[in-house]
């Protein structure tokens, strides 16, 4: 498993009283599900990323997750009660947005290039729940 081990340390500002322009952010990021923090407000975080192809199913227990859309289209497949019955996706496109209650199973995916904001409280896993995967990635590296 890759896990950089040095996180970008926050600005003294926390990215506060400045515009931000998040496409721009996100054309600096190598690679996908590579999330980034910009600011923080209160105990919460914004980050950006980019994303292509199929993330892993996951969830988290203890925190709702919000997910804006910027460019391109992001499918969200949820499984609600647990189980394969209970599935449903969320498809949004550029100036959408949707919120993941917390204990949802999630998968989120992209056929093409998908760039977007993601809201959650500091400290969030993106894999969620359980031992880190390949997809798993320090917290708190800021761009
Ligand atoms: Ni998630």
């Amino acid at each position: 498993m890759f896990m950089p081990l040095n996180p970008t340390a926050a600005p003294a500002g926390r990215g506060q009283s400045q515009a931000i322009d998040l496409v721009r952010k996100i054309d600096r990021i190598d690679g996908h599900w590579q999330p980034r923090v910009v600011a923080e407000m209160n105990d919460y975080q914004f980050k950006v990323v980019k994303v292509k192809g199929d993330f892993p199913w996951h969830v988290h227990a203890d925190t709702d997750e919000t997910f804006v859309v910027l460019e391109g289209e992001l499918k969200i497949a949820t499984r609600a009660g647990g189980g394969e019955g209970g599935e449903r996706v969320i498809v949004l496109r550029a100036g959408q947005m949707a919120v993941v209650p917390r204990g949802v199973e999630h998968q989120p995916s992209a056929d093409a290039e998908v760039k977007m904001l993601l809201i959650e409280p500091q400290g969030v896993v993106n894999t969620g729940d359980g031992a880190p995967g390949a997809r798993t990635v320090a917290n708190d590296q800021w761009i």
